[in-house]
């Protein structure tokens, strides 16, 4: 399967930021501060800075940290190239090294210099500039390295220097180049998004009017163009990112848009009946297989997760290309890949991955697509932002993440179709009380979990044995972190009994207070 991507980089109609990686760990949160800011940011390797300097719309350019050397990393080439378009240009650590370095400055490295961790620098009050955002002109700020800025040249001047008198800031005089030995990116350095965003708008001059909203219509005229007179498959899982590529596809090509969805019997309760109102309020024709059956028989006494994970994978391929040959040709597969998806892959640097969790990834080549990935420049809460803008139900949009192999991971062990209904009433009871109670919004995923534990229990005179079931729900930003969401005590009181009253086969709820790290979101 080859990418339907091109490899140069398709920037919105808005004037841009181009941020080069250079390979810090941070590099991505610059562009998720400018975007939270509304300053359109794009991530892009140094290879491909070479050509998407030449792009229209570009409003200057950020030079990212790095873990490499300024003798390393430093390009005269392409610095040249970003000066030659007189472009606005804030180097951070590595890449205010580079900019030392290329005007006639000298960097060294020495173990003693080495500066990590939080750092109250002096901002020089007769000339602010850049942070000028700070009011006392004292700055706590974060760093991250071990080479330093050992003189700057001629042109350069000092903006803030660190308590042990070394430079943290500078300006190339009279000219838009900035270099910070500190990350204003992380949270830790104060009016850090400040000073991004007053690089952005007052040095750049762009306007803080980025939108994931108002992509619609180019996005679907970008989607048109790809594909021409073709038909495009969209594999459908029901959550909000392929439920958004299905309906830009559909408002772009209409009918030669093509929607399946696999009914695996591992998913949630309301998973069906979400499909059916969502062809009904958005004309979305979704082909439903029902393929429970196959699913879980392979999946019959498999106790390990990876197992599962691999069954679910090839199933999944299986049942959905036997479907698909009878629908087809397609020329396109359509799918939710994400920016977060496309930068942790290191496709920022121009490859293109299939994104792992999806079922999909493995398609027979013989199938012959190209990708369709028209969300691939955004993060999911801009997907979400775009997808109320399509006039997709709050509701659907606002869904929790699911795991691909859904309810097979939910159910510890081995299991059968009784278990994944039994935790499918537990989940369901459990979501429907976060929705009353309106905590819902308020948690980032929430579900719950069967474990194969049996405990003892007295149902009227009787003792009876139970499941022992979980609670979960967790706060997070983007799922690689998580903490525990502090539920109301009356709330997982009432959960509680009401599950046990319901739901026969359970005898005991617990809820899981693990954060993550060292837990893991699931269970499994
Ligand atoms: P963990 O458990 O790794 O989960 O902390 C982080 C997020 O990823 C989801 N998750 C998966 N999603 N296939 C998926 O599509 C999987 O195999 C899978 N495992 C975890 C999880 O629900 C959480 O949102």
């Amino acid at each position: 399967m080859k990418s339907g991507s091109p490899g140069r980089l398709s920037l919105p109609d808005v004037s841009s930021l181009l941020v080069i990686d250079y390979g810090s760990q941070y590099t991505r949160l610059i562009v998720r501060r400018l975007r939270d800011r509304r300053f359109y940011a794009h991530l892009c390797t140094p290879d491909q800075a070479r050509q998407a300097i030449t792009g229209p719309g570009l409003a200057g350019v950020v030079l990212s940290g790095g873990p490499g050397t300024v003798a390393q990393s430093y390009d005269p080439g392409l610095i040249d190239d970003i000066f030659a378009r007189s472009l606005p240009v804030l180097g951070i650590c590595l890449g205010a090294q580079m900019l030392c370095h290329h005007f006639d400055g000298t960097v060294e490295s020495r173990d003693e210099a080495s500066e990590f961790g939080e750092s109250i620098l002096q901002v020089d009050p007769a000339n602010p500039s850049l942070l000028h955002v700070t009011n006392d002109h004292r700055l706590m700020s974060w760093m991250s390295h071990s080479d330093y800025v050992a003189t700057l040249g001629e042109s350069c001047q000092t903006l803030a220097m660190t308590s042990d008198g070394y430079c943290a800031a500078f300006q190339v005089q009279d000219r838009p180049i900035f270099g910070l030995m500190f990350h204003p990116e992380v949270s830790h350095t104060q009016k850090g998004t400040e000073i991004l965003a007053a690089f952005a708008g007052q040095v750049c001059g762009c306007k803080a009017s980025w939108q994931a909203g108002q992509q619609n219509q180019r996005l679907i005229d970008t989607i048109r163009t790809q594909v021409g007179e073709g038909r495009v498959l969209t594999a459908f899982s029901g959550g909000i990112d392929s439920l958004v590529v299905g309906v830009l596809v559909h408002r772009a090509i209409g009918e030669r848009g093509i929607n399946v969805f696999v009914d695996t019997g591992l998913l949630r309760q309301d998973d069906l009946a979400f499909i059916d109102t969502i062809q009904a309020e958005t004309g979305l024709q979704i082909d439903q297989i029902d393929a429970q059956d196959v699913f879980i028989k392979r999946l019959a006494g498999v106790s390990d997760p990876e197992e599962k994970r691999k069954i679910i994978g090839r199933t999944f391929i299986e049942v959905f290309t036997d479907h698909v040959r009878g629908l087809g040709p397609f020329s396109h597969l359509a799918q939710g890949t994400l920016y977060t998806d496309i930068i942790e892959s290191g496709g920022a640097s121009g490859a293109h991955t299939i994104k792992s969790h999806h079922n999909v990834g493995g398609l027979p080549q013989e199938l012959g697509f190209e990708l369709l990935e028209p969300l691939k420049e955004l993060y999911k809460d801009e997907v979400r932002e775009l997808g109320v803008s399509l006039g997709i139900d709050r509701q659907f949009v606002r869904r929790h993440p699911f795991p691909g192999p859904g309810l097979a991971v939910r159910v510890l062990g081995a299991l059968d179709a009784q278990t994944i209904d039994i935790a499918r009433q537990v989940d369901a009871l459990f979501i429907e009380a976060l929705r009353y109670h309106d905590l819902y919004d308020k948690v980032w995923q929430a579900f719950a979990v069967l474990t194969p534990l049996r405990s003892v229990g007295v149902v009227g005179d009787q003792r009876a044995m139970g499941y022992v079931c979980a609670l979960r729900a967790v706060t997070s930003v983007d799922g690689m972190t998580a903490q525990a969401a502090m539920l109301p005590a009356d709330f997982l009181t009432n959960i509680t009994n009401k599950i046990c009253n319901r739901i026969p086969q359970i005898g005991r709820v617990v809820y899981d207070y693990t954060s993550k790290p060292p837990g893991t979101i699931e269970w499994e």
